[in-house]
């Protein structure tokens, strides 16, 4: 594997790669990850990956220094996997000028849920995601769905740019015990790891009382809602929201949305002492 942190010196190894795939990560790479490095595989050769934990999309009370950092473990993972380059900049070399211009996202879609929680964070995401886009240039880009809101936004931003890459969705890996597999699990105590995947099983009550439903209204909906974050609270978490949300914008659905038979998606982020995890679950 071609270790590479500068732009130029990408772009001269990938010149004539067509069919290039890439998967954008933070590092601290897991078996989630890894998942996604398989499925970039099955769509495009060579695959590249990318290690940057990114500045811009960290609020200033939130964990960019304590990010785990842990490189060479993630080089043996990825040439494990067989990746052909790891695009790895500094932060000197992806923003070599202050990065003034930023893509701003639609507020209807960047400013609720993990926006409303987050702010600018996906101002962040985005304007790092067509950096990397623009240096790797791929046929096609691999993000998961457990970050369901960023794969949404990000799927917007390259068609309304019209950026000649395909987006393809990666499924959530969990541990056996249905906890999403997350760089921040690392965060949490031993207690905490054993009450942890409670967030995923909530949600999959949250979807049997959506089925069950006899009448699909707001109002129903709404009151799921509210429980679900009444039972989270009693078990001692700190719940930011757990939202039923149609999956083509994660909008709340209205009745003639609900009667039609729109499909949802349960979005979800919540603390648990002190980390913040995030979850969903399509309907
Ligand atoms: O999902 C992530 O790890 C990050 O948000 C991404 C897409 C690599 C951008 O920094």
């Amino acid at each position: 594997m071609k270790i590479i942190s500068d732009i130029q010196e990408l772009r001269d190894h990938l010149r004539g790669q067509n069919r290039a795939s890439f998967v954008p990560t933070m590092g601290n790479l897991h078996e989630g990850h890894l998942s996604l490095m398989r499925l970039a595989r099955q769509h495009g050769d060579p695959v590249v990956a990318s290690i940057f934990v990114n500045r811009l999309q960290f609020g200033p009370n939130e964990d960019f220094d304590s990010y785990p950092r842990t490189m060479q473990a993630d080089i043996d993972k990825l040439e494990k996997e067989g990746v052909y380059i790891l695009f790895a900049p500094t932060e000197r070399d992806l923003y070599p000028q202050p990065q003034e211009y930023r893509v701003d996202p639609p507020q209807q879609l960047g400013d609720i849920l993990e926006g409303e929680f987050r702010p600018g964070f996906f101002k962040g995401v985005c304007t790092v995601v067509l950096k990397l886009l623009s240096c790797v240039q791929p046929k096609v880009a691999v993000f998961g769905k457990k970050d369901y809101q960023q794969l949404m936004i990000i799927r917007q931003m390259t068609k309304q740019f019209a950026l000649p890459v395909d987006i393809i969705p990666g499924e959530t890996i969990r541990a056996q015990d249905g906890l999403a597999l997350s760089s921040r699990n690392g965060y949490l105590s031993p207690d905490e790891r054993a009450e942890a995947p409670q967030l995923q099983k909530l949600l999959q009550e949250v979807r049997e009382q959506v089925l069950n439903l006899n009448v699909r209204d707001t109002s129903a909906i709404e009151q799921i809602e509210k429980d679900a974050i009444a039972k989270l609270t009693g078990r001692g978490w700190q719940p930011d929201y757990i939202a039923i949300r149609q999956r083509s914008d994660l909008a709340p659905s209205n009745n003639q949305s609900l009667e039609a038979g729109e499909p949802l998606v349960i979005l979800t982020a919540a603390k648990l002492g002190k980390t913040r995890l995030i979850d969903n679950l399509e309907i």
